[in-house]
């Protein structure tokens, strides 16, 4: 019987209690260090045992691979080929992500403001994340803006301090002048 995705298994539960225990040192410490925690868990046998995505259709998926009362929280998404996820940030606290298999382009970008909730986005710096690549988003340091882009089915696992369910996304509202606009948007659970 396939074990049920809230009772996590050994690997995760010790991979968590580390993680968990990063973040009560301060986000510094979390972001620098919980990368290579995760990398490490998800290379043990036994990790991925009854830790599945939710197969992804039209766009990304997200579900929920542990959770306590408070502490961190880790999440498993699924990207489909060809997907783009428009400009968003994440809004306070700074997350990690460690791509599984697949492949992610990611682009860090940053706003200028034009008008009242009118924006101009410029590319800063452009990534690629290979299976075992890290990812962080943090938003003490300057911009958190990014686009994801996903050229084949990828998995990647995510690290959040704690549970939010919504993000700042960027609108185009004006193709002629490339100019976007921001709106709150609600995350896939
Ligand atoms: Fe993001």
């Amino acid at each position: 019987m396939a074990p049920s995705r809230t009772a996590s298994n050994d690997r995760v539960r010790a991979a968590y209690e580390q993680l968990r225990d990063l973040l009560a040192q301060g986000d510094g410490t979390f972001i620098e260090e919980g990368p290579a925690i995760l990398r490490d868990a998800i290379e043990t046998d036994g990790f991925f045992d009854g830790v599945e995505t939710e197969h992804a259709e039209d766009s990304y998926t997200r579900r929920l691979v542990h959770r306590e009362s408070d502490g961190p929280v880790i999440r498993f998404m699924e990207w489909p080929p060809e997907y783009a996820l428009l400009p968003h940030e994440h809004h306070g606290r700074p997350c990690f992500e460690v791509l599984v298999d697949g492949q992610l382009f990611v682009a860090d970008m940053e706003a200028e403001k034009i008008a009242g909730n009118e924006y101009d986005l410029n590319v800063v710096e452009s990534t690629v994340c290979n299976p075992g690549d890290a990812g962080i988003v943090d938003p003490r340091t300057g911009s958190d803006i990014h686009a994801v882009y996903s050229p084949v089915r990828t998995r990647s696992l995510h690290v959040y301090p704690d549970d939010n369910h919504y993000g700042i996304g960027y609108v185009p509202s004006d193709e002629a002048n490339d100019l976007y606009r921001k709106e709150r948007f609600q995350l896939r659970e």
